[in-house]
C-alpha cells in the first residue's frame, strides 16, 4: 500500500464528505414516514428513557457513531473527541477501516480504549480485505484496539469508482460465514451509503451475522465523493463521468430497514445512512431498527470542537425522547414494537 496516497485519499474523503452536494437526503425515504402523534400520552416526560439492549447487553442509548476512516492530520484528536463523548453519553462508536493496520501492524485507534475505557467499540474492515485475510489475522485487528465487535463494510460502488479501488467481492458470502463462525466476536455487516436490496438480504439469512447496519441511500454518497475527487484530479475522466451517472445509486435507508426487518429474523437491524435528527432516529426505530448510526453529522460536529459535539449529541437524544413521549412510548423498545405508530405518506 502506498501510505502517502492512502493518507491523501482519506483527507480528500473528509473534505468531500462535508460538502452538502454529496448528500442524498431526498432519496432516503425518511421524509415519507409519518409518526402518529398521541395527544394524550399516559406518561411524564421524565419517565422516558433511551435505555435499551443490543447484542445481548443493556445499553444507555441506541445511538452510535458509525465508522469513519482516519488518515487526516487531526484524525487522532477527532477520534479521541468522539470516543470520549460517546463513552460519556452511552453511545457506541465504530472506528474507520483498519486496512492500513493489516500492513503496518500499528493500530491507529490503539489509544481510544485508554481514553475511553467504557466505550462500546466496533472494529472495522472492508469486504475486499476480509476475503483475502485469515480469520486469525482479522481477530488480531479486533483485539488490537480492544473492540467488542467487528463491523465489515461493503462498498461495491465506491470500489468501482476509485481508480485505486479493489472491486473484487468474489467469495464474500463464504468468507463472511466463516468469520461469523470462527471469530469469537459478534460480526456486523454494513454498507457505506448504498444500502441492501431484497436479493442481497435473502442471501444473508444463513450467514450468522449478529447485526446488519443498513447504511442506506439518503446521506453521504460515495459515488458523488469519488466523482468529485476524480473531477479534481482529472477533469472529465472516465471515473468522473461515470460517477455522475451513478450519483443516485443505491437502496434507500427506509426500504433497506423495512425489508431487512422482514427477511432477517434473529438478526438485529441497525439504521444508518442519512440519519440527521433524533426524529429520523425515532422513525427508524418505529420501522424496526435496534440501533441508530450517524457518520457525517458526527464528524462535522466533532471538527467544530468538544462543546459543539456534545450539544449535537444532546440534541439527538432530546429529539428522540420527544418523539418517544409524543408517540406514547417510554422506551425505544416500546416504539419498536408499537402497532400502527407510523404510516408512509402516499400509501
Ligand atoms: C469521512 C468518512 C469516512 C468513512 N469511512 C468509513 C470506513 O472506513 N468504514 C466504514 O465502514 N464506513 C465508512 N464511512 C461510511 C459511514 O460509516 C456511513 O456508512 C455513511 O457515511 C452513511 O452515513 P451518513 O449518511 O450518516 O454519513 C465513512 C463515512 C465518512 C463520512
Amino acid at each position: 500500500m502506498d501510505i502517502k496516497q492512502f493518507e491523501g485519499r482519506k483527507r480528500d474523503h473528509i473534505r468531500h464528505a462535508l460538502d452538502p452536494a454529496h448528500q442524498t437526503r431526498k432519496l432516503g425515504g425518511l421524509d415519507q414516514i409519518h409518526l402518529h402523534h398521541e395527544a394524550l400520552p399516559e406518561l411524564a416526560f421524565r419517565e422516558v428513557t433511551l435505555s435499551t439492549s443490543s447484542l445481548g447487553q443493556p445499553i444507555r442509548t441506541p445511538f452510535f457513531v458509525a465508522g469513519m476512516t482516519a488518515g487526516h492530520p487531526d484524525a487522532k484528536t477527532i477520534n479521541a473527541r468522539l470516543a470520549i463523548a460517546c463513552a460519556r453519553r452511552g453511545w457506541a462508536m465504530g472506528v474507520g477501516s483498519q486496512r492500513r493496520e493489516l500492513e503496518t501492524q500499528e493500530p491507529e485507534a490503539r489509544d481510544l480504549r485508554e481514553q475511553a475505557p467504557d466505550l462500546f467499540l466496533f472494529a472495522n474492515l472492508g469486504i475486499s480485505q476480509l476475503i483475502s485475510e485469515p480469520v486469525e489475522k482479522i481477530r488480531r485487528l479486533v483485539e488490537s484496539i480492544d473492540a467488542q465487535a467487528l463491523v465489515i463494510h461493503a462498498n461495491a460502488l465506491q470500489e468501482c469508482l476509485q481508480p485505486e479501488g479493489t472491486p473484487n467481492f468474489r467469495g464474500a458470502l463464504k468468507k463472511l460465514t466463516e468469520v461469523c463462525e470462527k471469530l469469537g466476536f459478534p460480526v456486523i455487516l454494513k454498507e457505506t451509503g448504498c444500502g441492501f436490496s431484497p436479493q442481497t438480504l435473502k442471501q444473508l439469512t444463513e450467514v450468522g451475522l449478529r447485526a446488519l447496519d443498513v447504511s442506506g441511500l439518503g446521506g453521504t454518497h460515495w459515488g458523488r465523493i469519488e466523482g468529485a475527487r476524480a473531477e479534481e484530479k482529472n477533469p472529465g475522466d472516465l471515473y468522473a463521468l461515470a460517477a455522475k451517472t451513478f450519483a443516485e445509486w443505491g437502496e434507500p435507508t427506509l426500504d433497506s430497514v423495512l425489508t431487512a426487518r422482514k427477511l432477517l429474523t434473529g438478526v438485529e437491524i441497525w439504521g444508518s445512512g442519512g440519519v440527521r435528527s433524533g426524529l429520523d432516529a425515532a422513525k427508524l426505530i418505529a420501522l424496526g431498527a435496534h440501533r441508530i448510526g450517524y457518520a457525517q453529522p458526527a464528524l462535522e460536529s466533532a471538527l467544530q470542537g468538544e462543546e459543539t459535539l456534545n450539544r449535537w449529541m444532546e440534541r439527538q437524544e432530546f429529539e428522540l425522547k420527544v418523539a418517544l413521549f409524543c408517540t406514547g412510548c417510554k422506551t425505544p423498545a416500546e416504539l419498536q414494537n408499537k402497532e400502527g405508530v407510523w404510516k408512509r405518506n402516499g400509501n
